[in-house]
């Protein structure tokens, strides 16, 4: 590890998922462009996919996105970590054992690989940067004496369900027991939320996940700042509630943040298909784009319904079926020789480049599981949704997209069935009918939010710039 140059200097350790990948590398870009030095650190199965992609093959300085920024003057250095096991390991088929690995083993490796940095220089190194969602932050920030900075990459919304997560269970309210529905109307600064569209791993505890962030939840209680993903204008109250108990700082939408061109520099894991040619030769605001992002499964029975509801739609459309939509490894997802039923309306791709699509004219809605950086690219592009939430956050950003914001209406839920005639009536009548003025007319008022927030005067411009400010503070 190098000199900090005099520079305050983080330590970034990134979630390895796309969804979380990408904010997390733009707000790398973003603290560097502040002056301060970076040491960004990936886990070494992320690095090899990553590398796999940009056909790089040799060392990690050859990652294309670190490479321009530091081209661009940017203080960046980046390395990688191993989570103990080998790269061919399927952490997919293994999802279990491998978030257990995680939890339990994954925090001695950072213990180390922190260690030995301060250890060749005890001042080399003053903040942790980390996602919220790993719960170890605070104890190695504590034992290295290091300032520690939380992101939580989601709705702002989402970090306070969890974060009252204790006093939830003490009302009863979590888990829902026999999927009775209750009104939340006790959080500081939530008005009122049903138990129905709360988090999935709240809902039910039993989920793997639940364990690890009810544990990030309670330990990020000791950060001392904590960034969010999202927009003041559009979480206010919120907000200013979670102000009370530590400092939060609203500063997205980040993954459009111009540090660098960083659109059109591609962060991500699997290699992406160039939808361009095809969607300029539709007509604007007629083509449907469907995706489920990055990590999440559904059943078979779910993707062979909307692959019917679509045909049968006649709408044109672009479906991302990701290797593994269903289970790891089961590439047959799609009904016999779909591609030719669908002949020129339709493109089913593995992976595109998802903000270049959104982006086209031809572009007039998204049929999405609700993920963040889905719904919130899809708001950055003024783009109305289709929601069909499945598990995690996605119940709770679809509530925020249908009922408060609007620019939205909902397909399913969860994990619940859907049927092609119902799914082919709605995509018909969201494309084609009359409600969509609507949600065009609330879709382009949210986009306004977003891009204003971003101006140099904007809500996370300023936010941003306080940040730093409390941040120096708190250094020296
Ligand atoms: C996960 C969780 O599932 C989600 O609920 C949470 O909000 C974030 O972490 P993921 O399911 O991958 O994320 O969804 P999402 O947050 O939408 O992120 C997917 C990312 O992959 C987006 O930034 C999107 O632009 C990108 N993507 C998706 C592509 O670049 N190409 C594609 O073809 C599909």
């Amino acid at each position: 590890m190098g000199e900090s140059h005099g520079k305050p200097h983080a330590i970034m350790i990134s979630v390895p998922y796309q969804g979380h990948i990408n904010p997390f590398v733009n707000l790398a870009l973003k603290i560097a462009s502040k002056g301060f030095s970076i040491t960004f650190v990936h886990l070494e199965f992320v690095h090899h996919k990553l590398s796999k992609v940009h056909d790089h093959t040799t060392t990690a300085d050859q990652v294309d996105f670190f490479f321009v920024a530091r081209e661009s003057g940017l203080d960046i250095r980046y390395t990688t970590i191993s989570d103990g096991y080998p790269l061919e390991f399927d952490r997919d088929l293994h999802q279990l054992e491998y978030f257990n690995t995680l939890f339990h083993d994954f925090p001695a490796r950072v213990d180390e690989f922190v260690g030995n940095i301060i250890q060749s220089d005890p001042f080399s190194v003053h903040f942790l940067v980390t996602d919220t969602i790993y719960h170890w932050p605070a104890t190695i920030a504590h034992k290295y004496n290091l300032v520690n900075v939380s992101f939580w990459t989601e709705l702002a919304l989402v970090f306070s369900l969890g974060y009252h997560w204790d006093l939830l269970r003490e009302k009863g309210h979590v888990p829902c027991k026999d999927n009775k529905e209750v009104e939340i109307n006790y959080l500081p600064g939530i008005e009122s939320i049903s138990t129905r569209d709360v988090m999935s791993y709240l809902r039910e505890e039993e989920i793997v996940l639940s364990e690890v962030l009810f544990v990030a939840f309670q330990e990020v209680k000791k950060a001392d700042f904590v960034l969010h993903n999202t927009v003041q204008e559009l979480e206010s109250e919120t907000l200013s509630a979670l102000n009370k108990y530590l400092p939060n700082y609203a500063i997205g939408p980040i993954n459009f943040s111009k540090i660098l061109d960083t659109n059109t520099i591609s962060k991500s894991l699997w290699p992406e298909s160039d939808c361009t040619e095809w969607l300029d030769s539709k007509a604007p605001g007629s083509v449907l784009y469907v995706s489920f992002g990055s990590l999440v499964q559904t059943s078979k029975q779910v993707i062979q319904e909307i692959a019917y509801g679509l045909l049968l739609s006649e709408v044109n459309f672009i479906w991302v079926v990701r290797e593994g939509i269903v289970s790891p490894g089961d590439t047959n997802v799609l009904p016999a020789g779909y591609q030719d039923k669908v002949r020129d309306k339709g493109l089913v791709i593995s992976w595109c480049n998802q903000i270049k699509v959104l982006s086209n004219p031809a572009v007039g809605g998204f049929l999405t599981h609700n993920g963040w950086n889905s719904t919130v690219e899809s708001m950055w592009c003024g783009v109305p949704m289709i929601c069909c939430p499945i598990t995690y956050d996605q119940l709770t950003n679809r509530k925020l997209v249908v009922d408060t914001w609007k620019i939205g209406i909902s397909l399913c839920d969860g994990t619940s069935t859907v049927e092609r005639n119902e799914v082919a009536e709605k995509i018909k009548s969201f494309m084609k009918g009359t409600a969509l003025e609507g949600l065009k007319k609330e879709a382009e008022k949210v986009k306004e939010t977003l891009h204003d927030a971003l101006q140099i005067d904007g809500s996370s411009e300023r936010n941003f710039h306080q940040f730093i400010k409390d941040l120096k503070g708190k250094i020296h």
